[in-house]
């Protein structure tokens, strides 16, 4: 009998994979809690959520009952010139967590949510009758896959083959231990011009990047600054939101706010594709007029899926449980205990930590970089220990589901160290 994984390699193209690999994919049969189970009878700890959608545990009962719910009443509505509920309270429940944010945009994933937020920066000065099209973004970033994403996204290896495409951004340091002033100067030397039409940014953790973090009160005085002259700031949470900082959104440990902000990922706790682009009353404003050129001609057919919107709110209703957070907080500590053990370890250039993210830098002999080799054998060595965890080059990083209890962290942690060790 031809197993699913034979099957597979002779019809399916899988994303970010190296067609010659010798390895075939493992065929997932189901998945419950923090285990995924294979066809073979193996269990596996999602140790990475499930590319970071995931935030509760797999097949979690409630979210299943609530989209079932909705499943059996509306799959799916066009959503111009008609709505629906789940649309509307996503959006008043959403809007009441983040202070300041005016209007909910629908879309169906990260890369088109931030998509949607350049064209809305983009449109608004448009509009206003004052075109600009400088962006400034970090050096180091990464917003995604479509066009727009890219060219804002670090120029690198997922987007060498496109470079004449993309659009020239300005990208800037990203402020880190010791390159506070820099970064900051150079994003000061740019606004200052009073011709910039955004600055986008991944809030206090770059992921992709290599799980890169900085403080935040720094991305605090980079939003002053862009208030101060002009410049549209928006805030890239497809990664960072519900709960990955510490915090519902890594925005809520600034004062200063964004004025778009994206949202994706475990927005639906991994249920349903689903993106918001979320702007506050300044940027919608722009849109009333008379003047019908003027209107926002952006829309996806599965835009405000209602299916995807009930898999959301039935993630809030569970984060809204005081469990939720206390998990969060558990993780954490658990985590920045490991983090000064290891921290010791010969192999490791540094750890990082921030809310359920931990990440190891390991010591090797090329630099830290998304192809760096020593990422080839890590995703096996810890699937033999029964862990799904898949390095950024030579970052590897834990970012669980929070049900995940300390007992299969510390099976997640003796496996990083025998890794370490073994090098
Ligand atoms: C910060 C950030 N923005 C955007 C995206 C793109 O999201 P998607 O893969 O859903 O298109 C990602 C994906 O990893 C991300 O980390």
């Amino acid at each position: 009998m031809t197993t699913l994984s034979v099957r597979d390699s002779k019809v399916v193209w899988h994303p970010f994979t190296f067609l010659k690999s010798k390895q075939l994919p493992i065929t997932i049969s189901k998945a419950k809690g923090i285990y995924f189970y294979d066809d073979k009878g193996n269990k596996y700890i999602d140790g990475i959520s499930s590319w970071w959608v995931n935030a509760h545990g797999h097949c979690h009962p409630y979210i299943i009952k609530k989209v079932h719910q909705q499943l059996q009443k509306m799959e799916h509505s066009i959503f111009a010139s008609f709505t629906h509920e789940p649309a509307i309270e996503l959006s008043e429940r959403l809007l009441k967590k983040l202070p300041g944010m005016s209007k909910v945009f629908f879309s169906d994933n990260g890369s088109t949510s931030v998509e949607v937020a350049l064209k809305m920066a983009f449109q608004y000065w448009s509009n206003k009758r004052a075109p600009r099209t400088k962006v400034i973004a970090f050096k180091n970033g990464y917003h995604g896959d479509t066009f727009g994403a890219m060219s804002i996204s670090a120029r690198n290896v997922f987007n060498n083959a496109f470079e004449p495409l993309l659009f020239d951004v300005i990208h800037i340091d990203v402020p880190t231990k010791g390159n506070e002033k820099k970064a900051m100067l150079q994003l000061q030397n740019e606004v200052k011009k009073n011709d910039v039409a955004c600055f986008i940014f991944e809030p206090l953790v770059q992921g992709a990047g290599g799980m890169v973090m900085y403080e935040s009160y720094i991305l605090n005085e980079m939003l002053a600054l862009c208030k101060k002259h002009n410049c549209i700031s928006i805030a890239d949470e497809v990664m960072t939101g519900f709960g990955r900082t510490g915090k519902m959104f890594a925005i809520d440990y600034l004062t200063n706010k964004p004025d778009i902000i994206c949202l994706s990922k475990a927005l639906t706790a991994g249920f349903m594709p689903l993106g918001l682009s979320i702007c506050n009353s300044t940027i919608y404003k722009a849109y009333i007029t008379d003047d019908k050129t003027k209107t926002f001609f952006h829309g996806h057919s599965y835009t405000g899926n209602p299916t995807a919107c009930s898999a959301a709110l039935a993630n809030l209703d569970i984060f809204d449980k005081p469990v939720t957070f206390k998990n969060i907080t558990r993780i954490n500590e658990q985590h920045l205990k490991f983090q000064v053990k290891v921290k010791q370890h010969k192999n490791i250039l540094d750890v990082r930590v921030i809310g359920i993210i931990i990440a190891f830098e390991i010591r090797s002999k090329e630099k830290t970089h998304y192809l760096n080799s020593i990422s080839e054998t890590m995703p096996t060595f810890f699937l033999k220990r029964g862990i799904i965890l898949r390095p950024l080059g030579n970052v590897l990083y834990i970012l669980p589901p929070y049900c995940i209890g300390n007992k299969e962290l510390k099976t997640i942690y003796k496996a990083v160290n025998e890794f370490l060790d073994s090098l």
